[in-house]
């Protein structure tokens, strides 16, 4: 038995020392000192030894026990110490790296200006509606009377889905959604993106943004329009601005008007660029047209208004003297981050 003793405890040692896995000492564990364990099977059979020999077995089958049980408990700690090293290794940061910089994010330059003409128009008590840019031909064109083959079509081609439906050119088909759903008094503007099948240069890009506006109420004119942009051209390019209507043709209102704003560079005199002109053309507007208002069931007889279509990338350009249209849309941060 002495001999069995002995040699439980020689495999067993060797076992727990050559073994790297805390789940196997476990098992080893169960194995040799659990209850039905190799250990206590010898304790079981000490019945049948003789009176001397019971001490000295028990002594040392008890001796073998607590050799067993420090290995395990020392074994199972340096197991641990290695995985906790191993972890901390495999985790360790380098604090002496360079940290990756968050870059702050800032307003597209056409954002900026958006907003601020909103801001202004709401000062006005203006309301801001949204419109479809996937359109119908009636909004777009046929109610803001141009029918089919109406010249003015020409210059304002644009990408057709199918004969009647459309990318909308111009944010001039919302003030007809609006004067359908509607009664006077209306104020409001409505900024949006518009498409035109037009070749990419300094001054024209196939998708562009414009900012409708529309006032329909008892004894508007033409007076009340000035008015309005001239607020508008003041807040945005300062105090002294000067703008003028030029006559126009638009098939939507009658008088048709172009604000042109004075030029910001030679004050009016002329230079390159103005072209000589004195002024920069701004925006088309005027008095809507008693037809389009009929269309919408207004009554051009007891209401009247106007309605004005600004480029936003026009008068973001002149805000922050951008020569090309180009850049706007580059997304070029070296370019962005000057605004
Ligand atoms: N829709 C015109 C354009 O795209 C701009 C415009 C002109 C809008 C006169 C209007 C207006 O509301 O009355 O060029």
């Amino acid at each position: 038995m002495k001999e069995q003793l002995e040699k439980i405890r020689q495999d067993a040692l060797q076992q727990i020392e050559s073994c790297g896995d805390l789940k196997i000492l476990d098992d080893l564990r169960v194995k040799y000192l659990g209850k039905k364990g190799e250990l206590t099977a010898i304790l079981k059979q000490m019945g049948g030894l003789s009176a001397e020999e019971r001490p000295l077995v028990g002594q040392l089958a008890n001796q073998v026990r607590s050799d067993l049980e420090e290995k395990l408990t020392n074994r199972i700690s340096s197991l641990k110490a290695d995985l906790e090293e191993k972890r901390l290794k495999d985790e360790a940061l380098d604090v002496t790296l360079p940290g990756k910089k968050t870059e702050l994010g800032k307003l597209h330059p056409l954002t900026v200006v958006m907003n601020e003409v909103k801001e202004i128009f709401l000062g006005m008590g203006f309301e801001v509606v949204d419109g479809p840019e996937v359109e119908t031909d009636h909004y777009c064109f046929e109610a803001l009377n141009m029918p089919p083959h109406h010249p003015a079509r020409d210059t304002q081609d644009t990408f057709y889905i199918n004969d009647n439906v459309l990318l909308r050119t111009q944010t001039s088909s919302v003030q007809i959604r609006t004067m359908e759903n509607r009664k006077p008094p209306i104020r409001i503007i409505s900024p949006g993106r518009v498409y035109r099948s037009d070749a990419i240069d300094a001054t024209h890009s196939p998708i562009f943004h414009q900012i409708e506006g529309l006032v329909i109420d008892k004894g508007i004119t033409l007076g009340d329009l000035f008015g309005t942009l001239e607020l508008l051209m003041k807040k945005l390019y300062g105090n002294d601005t000067k703008i003028r209507l030029r006559p126009h043709h638009f098939p939507y209102t009658e008088p048709s008007a172009e604000v042109d704003l004075q030029c910001f560079n030679c004050g009016g005199k002329g230079c390159p660029m103005c072209k000589g002109e004195g002024y920069v053309e701004l925006l088309g507007s005027g008095m809507v047209h008693p037809k389009v208002l009929e269309g919408c069931g207004i009554d051009p007889e007891v209401y009247s208004g106007f309605a004005f279509g600004i480029g936003l990338e026009r008068i973001t350009m002149g805000r922050f003297n951008i020569t090309d249209m180009r850049m706007l849309y580059e997304n070029d941060e070296r370019f962005l981050n000057q605004f």
